[in-house]
């Protein structure tokens, strides 16, 4: 059975295995919804490998972070709005 890490996700504490990306424990919490477009259209994970750069979201307070590229560590603050 996988190690479970507490994060946070908008505030709200989410357990995660070990080792899943924030874009992972991000649509495991429910939210599908990673950011807004500058014209306030909802966004998504779209290549989930590193090149659209559609999943970003903050991450301990640095802004635009590749939720699919970054694995999540215990007592990480990840925001999406
Ligand atoms: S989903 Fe495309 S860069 Fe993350």
């Amino acid at each position: 059975m996988p190690e479970l890490i507490e994060i946070k996700v908008d505030g709200t504490p989410v357990r995660v295995p070990a080792g899943a990306s924030v874009a992972s424990a991000i649509l495991d919490s429910g939210t599908v919804t990673l950011r807004h477009s500058v014209s306030g259209e909802p966004r998504g994970a779209v290549c989930g490998m590193g090149v659209c750069f559609e999943c970003r979201v903050t991450v301990n307070g640095v802004p635009h972070v590749r939720s699919c590229m970054t694995l999540c560590e215990p007592g990480m603050d990840i925001r999406t709005k």
